[in-house]
């Protein structure tokens, strides 16, 4: 049986225990940062599921009412629901659930930020490339066993210096490792911040120095 609920999604068996949870941009899907999980973690297992939401056609994880305006309700949903895919994926392809490590690019990156707020227990760390905060939730959970690395761009018009900074700022109230990392850039990624990325992603089985 696949995993419950399920969702679209692409898996890469790995030859080391981590696996990295890779979500896609708005418009994106399933398939695109697959290169980027290999280069970030040459050992690891893949899991890339599609987002569930169309917006003019374009996959999303969670509706927004505008740009950069989040439907709260749909995002809280989507999160409790990609959290169980996550948990029953991990059963699934025999994963270990303790080092599920996700890579989120931009509304991708809301998404695993969400999911470390109301559903803790699913990821041990993230690499949250052009991250906002999604959501502030009524308690903080305890994120004293997580490391979050915060990758963003110092012209990005879609995300403000000012989100990456209040988003480090709420995982640190919430006792996790934070780093945060203005690259010279825009939106898209650069060669530069995905090195920098690498190796924190890369802990055991990659030759790089590693943090996580
Ligand atoms: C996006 O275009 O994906 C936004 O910057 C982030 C979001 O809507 O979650």
């Amino acid at each position: 049986m696949r995993p419950q609920p399920d969702f679209i999604h692409e898996f890469v068996p790995g030859i080391s225990e981590r696996t990295l949870l890779l979500l896609h941009g708005t418009g994106g899907n399933e398939r695109d940062l697959i290169p980027l999980g290999r280069e970030l973690d040459p050992n690891a297992a893949l899991i890339s599921p599609r987002g569930k939401i169309l917006e003019n056609g374009m996959p999303r994880f969670f509706r927004r009412l505008a740009e950069g305006v989040f439907d709260l309700e749909d995002l809280k949903k989507r999160t409790n629901e990609l959290a169980d895919f996550i948990a029953s994926a991990a059963k699934h392809y025999k994963l270990t659930a303790d080092q599920i490590v996700a890579v989120g690019y931009s509304n991708g990156a809301n998404i695993a930020a969400a999911m470390l707020l109301l559903r803790p227990e699913i990821l041990h760390a993230a690499i949250l490339f052009r991250a906002m905060v999604p959501l502030v939730p009524d308690n903080l959970p305890d994120l004293s066993s997580v490391r979050v690395w915060i990758g963003a761009g110092d012209q990005d018009p879609i995300v403000p210096a000012s989100e990456p900074q209040r988003l480090a700022k709420l995982f640190r109230d919430a006792d996790a490792d934070v780093t945060i990392r203005f690259a010279n850039a825009s939106h898209g990624l650069t060669d530069a911040e995905v090195k920098t990325a690498r190796h924190v992603s890369c802990r055991g089985s990659c030759q790089l120095p590693l943090q996580i």
